[in-house]
């Protein structure tokens, strides 16, 4: 395999062709790539080697993935409209009577006052801080959505303090020296340039302000950045001006490194802000390298079986772009999804690092109670499978860290050179041991599913198929098919809470094993890599 970074940041446009295979009449056409850049320099990076090799390569070029603190690899909720204080108590006890694991609970721009980023609406919210406590006593986290744009209000503290900093101020202006204004959701806006490092260091200090509210963690939005318009780029002009670091230019150049540099901010105030723990975050834009600051979701995903689909598509291509936190919309943003659809997506996101349902403001409820008890059944068992895989999750996150091996990977990871393997974008490896094969279309009880070679055992019923191949496995709406590797070696939560190391047995003569990390806790410690192996 091998990864090519054009690292030029305007827009451009890039041509795939798979190569051909002559027959045997000796005509194989090679496979293509074209990249055409609107502007900016011609620089280029290739890596080669095994996907391990590569992916090692290009964090070491554009940095390791954040550290997700063991919490936001639980089981998180959201919503838009979540209406207030009493609509979020309500959902968390919900899943508290039910016996449901929740790790974190979301709030997003109702929760402001006027839709104004660093506000809170305090008739719905009068006491966010209280709240946040109460929910943290009860093991549930809360992150708050953040948008870039700033209300044009003469009296907005965030307009007032951004237009006082440095000498002409934090926001984009356009070549007349004018600041650019936009529409979003509080009306007309003005946009920080985080592409300016005294812009970042404000932006960053306002994070404060989420942490008094009782906040963990940020959910950055709309940051490509958008501006609503009837007709042409829903964004800043192209002539809009930028400070680039102190080059300066246009927004041509800092459109795709906007949501980067929106990213840089936040999690550089917080670790500020908060010395003691990791930041975490996730964002709807960014560029090569934002895996330093966190990661990314499916952003709109739209309810309906293709869209379930592109969820798996994007976090594997992702993870090979160096991005391993990332995860769906479960059940889709717009609409209200069947049932099945519901669960389907519930049982593939409880396999994806980022385990969050979501939905816009006028969709279908997202509550795993309210697609009837079928559904909650399943829904429960794979959120309690989700939570007693934890250690793996905390593990998978440090090797990524380590390694740039996301913990999602494609079933060819370890044999590249397979084109069967290749072929195949329905199931996925969740770290060297797992194998998922999630059911992606409506109406099925089983599924076909291509092994990578060595022996594999279901989960449920162990039993034992030989890979490489393809083989039938039972899919019934109560579960997902996932494969364990012969030889693993996996970290799991057992019945008491503490760390248990499940073993799949190897194949005789040929061992396996695993490696486990330990949660060190919410900090900056350093995690010991303790390496098994397994033997028959
Ligand atoms: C955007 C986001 C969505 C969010 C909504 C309201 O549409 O993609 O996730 O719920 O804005 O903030």
């Amino acid at each position: 395999t091998h990864l090519v970074f054009h690292d030029n940041s305007w827009a451009g446009r890039v041509t795939l062709r798979e190569g051909e295979e002559g027959a045997g009449s000796g005509h194989d056409r090679p496979g293509m790539s074209e990249v055409r850049m609107e502007g900016g320099p011609l620089r280029c990076w290739v890596v080669a080697g095994t996907p391990a090799r590569v992916l090692r390569g290009w964090t070491a070029l554009t940095g390791s993935p954040a550290l997700p603190p063991s919490w936001a690899l639980g089981p998180q909720h959201a919503r838009w409209g979540f209406g207030s204080g009493r609509e979020v108590r309500r959902v968390v006890s919900g899943y508290r009577e039910r016996g449901l694991p929740l790790s974190v609970l979301h709030l997003d721009i109702d929760h402001y006052d006027g839709h104004r980023v660093f506000t809170v609406d305090q008739e719905r919210f009068p006491d966010l801080p209280g709240l946040a406590r109460e929910l943290r006593e009860d093991g549930v986290r809360l992150v708050s959505i953040v948008d870039p744009a700033v209300p044009a209000a003469p009296g907005d503290a965030v307009f007032d303090a951004g237009r006082a900093v440095g000498d002409s101020g934090a926001f984009v202006r356009d070549g007349g020296g004018r600041i650019v204004r936009g529409e979003v959701w509080p009306g007309e806006c003005v946009y920080p340039d985080f592409t300016d490092p005294q812009v970042r260091e404000w932006w960053g200090g306002l994070y404060a302000e989420r942490l008094a509210q009782g906040f963990s963690g940020v959910w950055h939005d709309m940051n490509e950045p958008v501006s609503f318009a009837a007709f042409g780029d829903p964004t800043l002009p192209r002539s809009a001006r930028h400070a680039l670091e102190g080059r300066g230019g246009d927004h041509r150049e800092a459109h795709n490194v906007y949501g980067l540099a929106m990213a840089r901010a936040g999690y550089e105030g917080l670790a500020r802000l908060r010395p003691d723990e990791r930041p975490i975050l996730f964002s709807r834009s960014g560029w090569a390298g934002m895996q330093r600051y966190g990661g990314t979701w499916s952003g709109e995903v739209s309810t309906g079986w293709p869209g379930l689909r592109a969820s798996l598509s994007l976090v594997l291509g992702l993870g090979l772009c160096g991005v391993p936190y990332s995860g769906p919309d479960v059940g889709g943003f717009d609409g209200s999804p069947s049932p099945e659809l519901y669960l389907r997506w519930f049982q593939l996101g409880a396999y994806l690092p980022l385990f969050r349902t979501h939905a816009a403001i006028g969709a279908g409820r997202r509550e795993p109670w309210e697609f009837g008890p079928r559904v909650l059944e399943a829904a429960r068992e794979v959120l309690v499978e989700r939570e007693r895989l934890r250690p793996y999750w905390v593990t998978l996150a440090r090797l990524a860290r380590l390694t740039g091996a996301p913990y999602v990977r494609p079933l060819w990871w370890g044999s590249p050179g397979d084109r069967a393997l290749r072929d195949c974008e329905d199931a996925f490896l969740l770290g060297d041991a797992l194998l998922v094969a999630p059911v992606l279309g409506p109406g099925l009880c089983e599924r076909a599913v291509r092994l990578p070679p060595g022996r594999w055992y279901d989960t449920v019923s162990g039993a034992v198929h030989e890979g490489p191949g393809q083989v039938v496995v039972e899919a019934p709406l109560s579960r997902v098919p996932v494969l364990a590797r012969a030889g693993s070696v996996i970290p799991v939560r057992g019945a008491d809470g503490g760390l248990e190391l499940e073993v799949w047995a190897p194949v005789e003569g040929r061992g396996g094993g695993g490696s486990v990390v330990r949660d060190p806790g919410d900090g900056w410690e350093e995690a010991v890599v303790e390496r098994y192996t397994s033997r028959l």
